[in-house]
């Protein structure tokens, strides 16, 4: 099966699975290159989103369309998704149970499109690979996570309450845009010279940041 193929399994299972917390809302699932190097995840979807049936279309997402753009990408060339995949009311923050429940169909999405880059979107996302981060210490951080290089970032819906937040989040955008140059330098680095520092074992992340 390629890529496409086990993505769009992935989406019927989601669009069948009843017993799933938030079913009445409209699914919205992952969008992109399905074999795209970069992968942002932000956490559940909006007003806009839920009415599109698409992640990351409102306001949110512009900005995201404009910092993905001044990295000189285009949105088709990454994969955006969500954790959870439906909204909850009042765009409330998700619920603890809510999470749980997406998130083996978020780690299935991971393994299909195999990126190299991993961008969370907000602590919620950065919290399924890093439990233990701090967005305010971690976002712009790089750090490994299994194969793949993670790279917390604000959300972009914080970024457009604060003129300082958005002035963060267009930095590790550059930083972001540095270390898909040099991915492959860096896997050669990690190699030569393995890190000693435990793997943490919830996730898998390494928590030393590699800048
Ligand atoms: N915020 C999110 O976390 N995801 C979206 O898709 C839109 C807004």
């Amino acid at each position: 099966m390629g890529k496409g193929e086990i993505l769009a399994e992935i989406k019927k299972e989601l669009e069948e699975n009843k017993s799933l917390p938030l079913f009445g809302a409209n699914l919205v699932f992952g969008e992109g290159d399905p074999s795209a190097e970069i992968m942002f995840i932000g956490e559940a979807p909006g007003f806009y989103e839920d009415r599109d049936q698409r992640p990351f279309v409102g306001r949110a997402g512009k900005l995201l369309d404009r910092l993905i753009g001044e990295i000189g990408m285009k949105r088709g060339d990454v994969y955006i998704t969500n954790i959870v995949k439906r909204r909850p009311p009042e765009n409330r923050d998700p619920f603890p149970e809510e999470l749980k429940s997406y998130k083996p169909y978020l780690a299935r999405e991971i393994e299909a499109v195999n990126p190299k880059i991993v961008a969370t979107l907000g602590r919620f996302s950065m919290n399924y690979f890093y439990p233990e981060g701090k967005i305010s210490r971690d976002q712009g951080r790089v750090f490994w996570w299994n194969d793949k290089i993670l790279v917390p970032l604000y959300h972009p819906a914080a970024a457009l309450r604060s003129t300082s937040v958005l002035g963060e989040l267009e930095k590790s955008f550059q930083k972001l845009k540095a270390v898909a140059a040099k991915f492959d330098e860096l896997v050669k680095e990690r190699k030569e010279k393995p890190v000693a520092e435990p793997v943490a074992p919830a996730e898998k992340s390494e928590q030393k940041p590699l800048f």
